[in-house]
């Protein structure tokens, strides 16, 4: 017999429901095959969690993804509730919800898929081959410091760090440079901030546990400089919640589309997958989003929450096969398309070729 697991599904706002149904399709085709048996439970959060409870993050959505053995979630925001305060909108409800599930460790892979080498902002020859992954810290730093205040004539936000956190972050990145290239590079901003020294300084201390994996250190400006310059440079890198946001989006852009790259935020319970890309309310409803960063974050979802690989390969494998055939969403239409796909058409055929 098989496994079972439980999945929380959180649909959220906007593109997120097209989304997730897609990658549900996925998972249910390539699980018969592996014979694992998933059964979802639907949260809710961010906008939709608004318009039903009033709250973002509601007290049933915590106790609910404590039962489960991950989490899959598509995206939240909009419009709708950008006038709210910023603890009622849909983002404090993210934020909220990634502290309650402790999920302190973000894994943020970018890479370059051969077929759409073209599609990235970026000279194909500077791009060929990437092959990253961000490793950000997502439940400590300036998102969560205090004290933190906004008043008539001053705004301020604290970027704090405690050693427990830096140390488990640091963990975290080493442990996935050994099945990697075995490379770190952890940015930081250690020539201003006191919180970067503290950072770099017990970063380093880590390091000597893991003398096979060479580590450099780069401060923040400079990273942002060189993973437009030269991003094949880097195999692993490891930072702070800020900078990994940041770093992380300019990252996504080296693969061509937003629309392409999954994330796995993991702490010590329940795991929390998701598209790296937000809720795209301009295009909801249409049809049109690319599902495959959300296909390939329940391929994470197997992987480093279930631990799953079979299955977890078979949906990466059915994903560079689809972009092989030409088969393209809109956001990548200019690339090599032999046919320009809806979403729901794209999880077809991604659901397809991950059962074979
Ligand atoms: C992300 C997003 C979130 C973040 C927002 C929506 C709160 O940008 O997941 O990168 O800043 O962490
Ligand atoms: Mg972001």
């Amino acid at each position: 017999m098989g496994k079972s697991y439980k999945i929380g599904i959180i649909k959220g706002d906007g593109i997120g429901p097209e989304i997730i149904d897609e990658a549900i399709k996925v998972l249910d085709a390539v699980s018969v095959g592996q014979n694992c048996n998933l059964k979802y439970t639907e949260m809710l959060l961010g906008g939709a969690a608004i318009d039903e409870t009033g709250v973002p993050l509601p007290d049933e959505t915590i106790q609910g993804v404590n039962k489960c053995d991950a989490v899959l979630f598509g995206a939240i925001g909009g419009p709708k509730w950008d006038k709210l305060e910023r603890h009622l909108r849909p983002e404090s409800g993210l934020l909220g919800l990634r502290k309650a599930m402790g999920t302190y460790a973000n894994l943020r892979p970018a890479s370059v898929y051969d077929e759409l080498v073209n599609a990235s902002s970026l000279k194909p020859r500077v791009v060929e081959g990437v092959d990253l992954m961000v490793v950000r810290e997502l439940t400590g730093g300036i998102y969560f410091g205090q004290p933190r205040e906004l008043l008539h004539d001053k705004a301020y936000n604290t970027m704090i760090y405690t050693r427990e956190e830096v140390v488990r972050i640091a963990r975290v990145a080493f442990d996935i440079a050994m099945k990697r290239q075995k490379r770190i590079c952890s940015v930081d901003k250690a020539n201003v901030l006191e919180v970067s020294q503290f950072w770099r300084e017990i970063v380093e201390e880590i390091g000597k546990e893991y003398p096979e994996v060479e580590l450099t250190h780069m401060y923040v400006d400079n990273a942002a400089m060189q993973l437009i310059r030269d991003p094949r440079q880097f195999d692993v890198m490891l930072t702070s919640n800020l900078f990994g946001d940041i770093l992380s989006d300019a990252a996504s852009m080296l693969s061509g589309s937003i629309g392409l790259l999954p994330s796995a935020s993991m702490g010590d319970g329940v795991g929390l997958f998701e598209p790296i890309h937000g809720s795209a309310p301009d295009i909801a409803g249409q049809g049109i989003a690319n599902p495959i960063a959300t296909i390939a974050s329940a391929s994470m979802m197997l992987r480093y929450g279930l631990g799953e690989l079979k299955a977890a390969d078979k949906i990466d494998a059915a994903i560079k096969r689809v972009l092989k055939e030409g088969y393209r969403t809109g956001d990548i239409s200019d690339y090599g398309a032999k046919e320009i796909v809806t979403c729901t058409e794209m999880g077809d055929i991604i659901a397809e070729y991950a059962a074979k």
